[in-house]
């Protein structure tokens, strides 16, 4: 089975593009490295020790795009392609808006096109906006993003949906990540993002190496048992896996499905930061400063659908993710 995967030299695409080439796909990669780095391509063929096709290209270029259909035979679709800081999209939204939904809606323009049904979508937590309830199902209202980066996501999930109600001959898939953290063992492959991070993991790893001076802990005085605020953080590899899942799923058969990819547990920030010193013994200092507009206090999920539906549950702990986010940048800075 051929999969076409978009933003496949991402954070999470490339952890995927492991897992899908140890489970014997053959892949296409799209990535014009936007925020990606060629290197990892590498990575992933040294990690597997097997090739895939990589095209540079950017996924709203609908006459590009279409020369990889006619080409490739492409049976499935796994979509990840798209700008995600949530900042940057309050300050540019009309790109965001623009280049989020135009890349979803060429694709599925060629896929109508080419006859390709299965498609898989990199949707959030993010969808749900403040959390109607705790743990969060995936029947939870959704609505109301704080930012035009979770509004790309709501509209995205919003199409698929008529997409999916005009042709029910199509596998569609809606995963809603939580908190992706940690790395590939090989420390080949994880997250560095260009510039100050504006995650929580990525800047702790970067007080910790000394890189910055000290953590901003946006808040103490959230409604969660410590006060500051509560996230399901998952590793990258059980969120990876994931996507293997679905592909199994997608290709039982049609339908539109929705999943939930989270641990069940809900971290604080004090909670990551002491695993963290904990784990690979260092320091990470911090000041508690005020609350940063548009957080949420506690935000986690039930996956329990995902674990009937896909039989799919992660299995990482916070010490691994801790760990493994750290180990990547040792091994990157060496
Ligand atoms: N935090 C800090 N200091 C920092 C950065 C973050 O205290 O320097 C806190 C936040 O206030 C929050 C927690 O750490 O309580 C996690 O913040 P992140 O920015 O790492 O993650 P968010 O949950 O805010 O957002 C992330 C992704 C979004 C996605 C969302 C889905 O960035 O793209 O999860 O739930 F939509």
């Amino acid at each position: 089975m051929k999969i076409l995967v978009t933003g496949g030299l991402g954070y999470i695409g490339s952890h995927t593009v492991v897992e899908l080439l140890n489970n014997n796909y053959d892949v296409v990669v799209v990535d014009n490295l936007y925020n990606a780095s060629l290197d990892v391509k590498d990575s992933i063929k040294k990690i597997t020790g097997k090739d895939f096709t990589y095209y540079n290209i950017d996924c709203t270029n609908e006459k590009d795009m279409e020369e990889i259909f006619k080409k490739e035979n492409i049976d499935a679709v796994i979509h990840f392609a798209g700008y995600k800081a949530v900042g940057e999209s309050v300050e540019k939204p009309i790109m965001y808006y623009r280049n989020n939904l135009d890349s979803t809606l060429t694709l599925l323009e060629l896929m109508k096109k080419y006859n390709v049904k299965k498609f898989i979508f990199s949707s959030s937590a993010t969808v749900y906006g403040t959390p109607e309830k705790l743990p969060l199902t995936e029947d939870c209202k959704t609505g109301d993003a704080t930012n035009p980066y979770g509004e790309t996501k709501i509209m995205i999930e919003r199409i698929l949906t008529d997409v999916y109600k005009s042709d029910n001959s199509m596998s569609i898939i809606l995963l809603r990540y939580f908190n992706p953290i940690g790395s590939h063992k090989s420390y080949l492959l994880g997250e560095n993002p260009n510039g100050i991070p504006n995650n929580l993991m990525p800047y702790i790893v970067r007080v910790a190496d000394g890189e910055l001076d000290h953590l901003s802990i946006y808040g103490d005085d959230y409604d969660t048992p410590d006060g500051t605020g509560v996230r399901d953080y998952i590793h990258v590899v059980d969120l990876a896996k994931g996507h293997i899942k679905a592909l199994e799923k997608a290709d039982k058969g049609p339908g539109l499905n929705i999943y939930n990819l989270g641990t069940g547990h809900g971290y604080s920030v004090l909670d990551i930061v002491k695993t963290f010193e904990k784990v690979n013994n260092v320091k990470v200092p911090y000041e508690i400063v005020g609350r940063r507009a548009g957080d949420i206090a506690a935000c986690y999920a039930d996956p329990s659908k995902a674990g009937k539906e896909l039989g799919w549950k992660a299995e990482y702990t916070l010490d691994d993710m801790c760990l493994d986010s750290y180990q990547y940048i040792l091994h990157k800075n060496k």
